[in-house]
């Protein structure tokens, strides 16, 4: 068993939830889901805090919650929300965290955009784009403004073109 936690970063849309719930189980550990964690305990969906609150109280309750994760001390993998590492103090707050390895899960923005488009609805920030193209363009900005925290992982996983068997190898590769 590892006695380490792993957090993964990347943008809306990468597989975060589904790759961190795959891996906790091949680890044998525990599984938070940052957003979840969220959502529970504020006893509102991500997109209502966004609407009632608006994005500044969203992210300092973000903010709050990933350090209390943090503070617990626990073995686990935790999956972040898209802007995590982005925000307040969290990517110091992660780097300082020397039980803590963290992974930046990679992928186009052409791949992003194919995937969120049906389900933008879902995701306050991208919720009033109209056209696949037009969120192409948003994602590829976005995604050059925060690739300056998400390369600050302590690893950088390339997911395009890779299935889950493979991405959960490449990942334990770098555990060993
Ligand atoms: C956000 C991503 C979302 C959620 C919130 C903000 C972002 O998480 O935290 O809507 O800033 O990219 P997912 O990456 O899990 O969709």
């Amino acid at each position: 068993m590892i006695n380490y936690s792993i957090i993964l970063f990347g943008y809306m849309g990468v597989g975060k939830s589904y790759i961190g719930k795959k891996l906790s189980k091949k680890l044998m550990i525990d599984f938070i889901d940052l957003d979840n964690y969220i959502e529970s305990h504020e006893k509102k969906s991500i997109s209502n805090i966004f609407l009632e609150k608006g994005e500044v109280y969203f992210r300092n309750i973000e903010n709050k919650y990933l350090e209390s994760i943090l503070n617990k001390n626990l073995k686990c993998v935790i999956s972040t929300g898209g802007g995590t590492p982005c925000y307040s103090n969290n990517i110091e707050l992660i780097k300082k965290n020397k039980d803590l390895k963290s992974f930046y899960l990679k992928t186009s923005s052409n791949q992003l955009s194919n995937r969120l488009f049906p389900e933008k609805e879902k995701r306050p920030l991208i919720s009033s784009i109209n056209s696949k193209k037009e969120l192409n363009i948003f994602i590829s900005k976005h995604l050059f403004e925060r690739n300056v925290f998400y390369n600050k992982a302590d690893y950088i996983i390339d997911i395009e073109k890779k299935n889950i068997s493979k991405v959960l190898f490449e990942i334990k590769e770098k555990l060993t």
